[in-house]
């Protein structure tokens, strides 16, 4: 997965590659997010049989060949003209889960067949996230996730031109799945007030079940069970939210622990590797989701994505081997130390 970004870069519009790369204020969460990954030490296994090893997992009911997905991001159809349906066609070839933005650049209508969810930010009336939210459910999404860190997008550095992204976007290319005129709409701005409730509301009118994500704390992450959350998603939106927050890798331990059985624990931010990845699961992850790795390497369409998929198959199997572990599940525990602070 090295070197991705900086091929990405030769290719895209310097406003593109500003819109993926960039976090949020002095863009310290953005940078620590993989160096506390490589902080996490192994305490493998020795004498145990490794010849095969599968990485089967099941999430939310549905049984994936690996347990790992493309978290959302928008401005795919910038990256590369086929945008999503790349991604979800190179995911579903991988066996892996892809989540939709809902700021997606494709209508839902015209995914592939592919194992999806779709990802919401609700707005201030909720009402009016109904029409996007039973599309995507006739369209054949089988579950949300509602992302919970963003009362308000965060400004990004000056200089960095997120706002000139926005500028000069195609707009057939971006939120497509939006009516006409829904940015002006009363109440059609981002919610401030979200609550717990909102989780059994979205569960309600979707039928599906509900992950949330941008959780960092235990107690958050319990409030999130508590209220039917299916799964919880340890975040920090790849850094472009409050900048200065916890790597998502040391926040995950405590969500883990306060979660228990009750749901799934996901985590992204700064995943790049299957050590990455063994780093996340021996914490207690049920599966990883990778944010940026995807975008740059959809500058080469889904033959791109798809060798992203395969370079990191191959990588967390030979983790897994070194580590002494034949599945996923087996890794758990196999962290010898939290990451430090
Ligand atoms: C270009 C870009 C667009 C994103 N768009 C969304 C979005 O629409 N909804 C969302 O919940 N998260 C969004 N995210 C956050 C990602 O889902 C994910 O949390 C983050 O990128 C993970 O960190 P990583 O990039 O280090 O893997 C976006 C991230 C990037 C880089």
């Amino acid at each position: 997965m090295a070197g991705l970004e900086a091929r990405a870069r030769e290719v895209l519009a310097p406003h593109v590659v500003d819109y993926v790369a960039t976090g949020a204020g002095e863009q310290l969460t953005r940078d620590e997010a993989h160096d506390a990954w490589t902080r996490v030490r192994f305490a493998p296994h020795v004498l145990r049989e490794v010849t095969s090893v599968d990485l089967t997992t099941t999430l939310l009911g549905r049984e994936l060949t690996v347990p790992w997905g493309v978290a959302p991001t928008s401005g795919q159809r910038e990256v590369h003209a086929d945008g999503e349906p790349a991604v979800l066609r190179a995911g579903a070839a991988a066996g892996a889960l892809t989540v939709v933005s809902s700021n997606a650049g494709t209508r839902f209508e015209d995914l592939p067949e592919a194992p999806w969810w779709l990802q919401v930010y609700l707005p201030a009336d909720r009402t009016l996230a109904q029409p996007l939210i039973e599309r995507a459910v006739a369209a054949g999404a089988s579950a949300l996730v509602l992302t919970v860190d963003t009362p308000v997008v965060s400004r990004k550095p000056a200089g960095a031109s997120e706002a000139s992204f926005w500028d000069l976007v195609d707009p057939a290319r971006v939120r497509v799945n939006f009516d006409e005129g829904y940015a002006e709409r009363p109440g059609s701005e981002k919610a401030t007030d979200l609550g717990p409730h909102d989780i059994g509301w979205l569960a309600g009118v979707s039928g599906l079940p509900v992950a949330v994500k941008g959780v960092l704390r235990p107690d958050d992450a319990r409030r999130c069970v508590d209220a039917g959350a299916a799964a919880v998603w340890v975040s920090n939106h790849g850094g472009r939210q409050l900048d200065r927050v916890l790597p998502t890798a040391t926040a995950l331990p405590a969500v883990v622990e306060a979660v228990g059985a009750d749901a799934q624990v996901y985590v992204d931010g700064g995943i790049r590797s299957g050590t990455d990845v063994l780093a996340a699961l021996s914490l207690g992850a049920d599966a990883v989701f990778l944010g940026r790795s995807p975008v740059w390497a959809l500058v080469e369409g889904e033959g791109g994505v798809a060798r992203l998929h395969d370079e990191l198959r191959r990588d967390l199997v030979e983790a897994l081997r070194l580590a002494g572990c034949r599945t996923p599940r087996e890794a758990r525990g196999v962290a010898a130390l939290p990451p430090a602070p």
